[in-house]
């Protein structure tokens, strides 16, 4: 008996507008690898998975590689309007290559895909042309009221079902139901087989395959992901000096002040003692082992390098994360007016969401050099899991 060949297609061509973002969501970062690795790790750790296409947008193949980190897959496929556009593109390649007997089609945006649910698939293949993983509706439905501002009826629930990718398929059979198709584009190809009269059978899907669609689903999808990883506590302690002639940079902001920071780069006081904090949760040393103020390529460098490069270490070692706490001692300027432009500026340095990014301020009683305005001090406190 030989075994059958499945491959697994992977649509990755979208804009997860929904997801809002400076990148599509399934190439940015989600627990140490970017969303759309998970889901090509998960598939290429499965024995029943023969080879991996995907398939992303026509000016998205830099931003696919750069998630792919090295690893490699066995076509990248360029993607169509919307997802069954993607979807038929995927499979022409596939076809165009030799084809193959089963396909597993699979959202990028499902990062969080355990191996059970492909065997379920599998399985249901010996029995149909086509299985879906599903979940049952928990909560209580209803169509929405006529003028769409409250609710109607309720429908039964019991008679829904929730369906999630990877969606499996006979290769042949979903070929010539794409190839069929003239309906409006399909939000999956459960519904493409059925257009062309083949029979999906439902298996049991897994909540970790629950879709990233808007910006929250990404904490909640990473805390899904992450279990198992030991939280640690980092913190930061900097100091700079007040000189008249400076430009006053903190937490990556331009503050309007009188006198501004002195000292390496560009002495932002409250982002130095941010990375010491990560630096510090990961034991990676200090700002100063990996920055040495005495070379001269760091003479007035922006900061948020150096921030970055501290991220950057925390997610080559799977990390995630969680937390930011900065207290910015000083007597003038005032931070409040610019506390929400640092927290966001933070956030986005880091690749985290706001909601994760304090910064607070104090001042001391005007007492000791902060009280005296002769320079700024900043603590920073910083959690994360590896
Ligand atoms: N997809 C695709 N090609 C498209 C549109 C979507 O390959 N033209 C993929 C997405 O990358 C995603 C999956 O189909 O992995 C599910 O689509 P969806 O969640 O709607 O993602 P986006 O279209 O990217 O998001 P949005 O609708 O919010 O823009
Ligand atoms: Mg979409």
């Amino acid at each position: 008996m030989t075994t059958a060949r499945t491959l697994a297609l992977i649509v990755a061509a979208g804009k997860g507008e929904r997801a809002g973002g400076a990148c599509p969501k399934q190439f940015a970062p989600l627990g140490g690898r970017a969303v759309v690795a998970w889901s090509v790790d998960a598939l290429r750790a499965h024995p029943g998975v023969g080879g991996i296409y995907v398939v992303t947008g026509a000016d998205q193949h830099d931003q696919l590689a750069a998630a792919l980190d090295g690893r490699t897959v066995d076509g990248v496929v360029t993607g169509g309007a919307d997802r069954h556009a993607s979807v038929r593109a995927g499979l022409e390649a596939i076809a165009a290559a030799g084809g193959c007997d089963n396909v597993l089609i699979h959202d990028a945006a499902r990062p969080g895909l355990p191996a059970a649910v492909v065997d379920r698939l599998l399985a249901a293949l010996r029995d149909a042309p086509g299985a879906v993983p599903t979940l049952a509706c928990a909560d209580t439905l209803t169509r929405r009221s006529a003028d769409a501002r409250g609710v109607g009826d309720v429908v039964d629930r019991s008679t829904l079902l929730r369906i999630q990718t990877p969606q499996a398929f006979h290769f042949d059979a979903i070929l010539a139901a794409h190839r069929a198709y003239t309906g409006t584009p399909a939000t999956d190809d459960a519904q493409v087989l059925r257009a062309h009269g083949g029979q999906v059978l439902a298996v049991d899907g897994d909540g970790r395959l629950e879709k990233v669609t808007m910006p929250e689903d990404f904490s909640r999808t990473e805390a899904m992901l992450g279990p198992g990883r030991i939280s640690r506590t980092g913190m930061g302690f900097d100091v700079h000096r007040l000189e008249v002639g400076e430009e006053l940079w903190l937490c990556g902001v331009r503050v309007p002040h009188d006198k501004g920071l002195a000292g390496h780069s560009d002495a932002d006081v409250a982002l130095h003692a941010l990375t010491d904090a990560l630096l510090g949760a990961i034991a990676a040393g200090d700002i100063g082992a990996h920055f040495p103020p005495s070379d001269p390529q760091w003479r007035g460098a922006a900061s948020d390098k150096f921030l970055a490069y501290a991220r950057d270490l925390i997610v080559a070692r799977g990390g995630v994360i969680d937390h930011v706490d900065v207290t910015i001692i000083c007597e003038a300027p005032k931070i409040g007016p610019h506390r929400e432009a640092m927290r966001a500026r933070i956030a986005e340095i880091l690749a985290i969401d706001i909601a994760a990014v304090s910064v607070k301020a104090t001042t001391t009683e005007r007492l000791g050099f902060t009280g005296r305005g002769e320079g700024i001090a900043t603590q920073a406190v910083a959690t994360v899991r590896l």
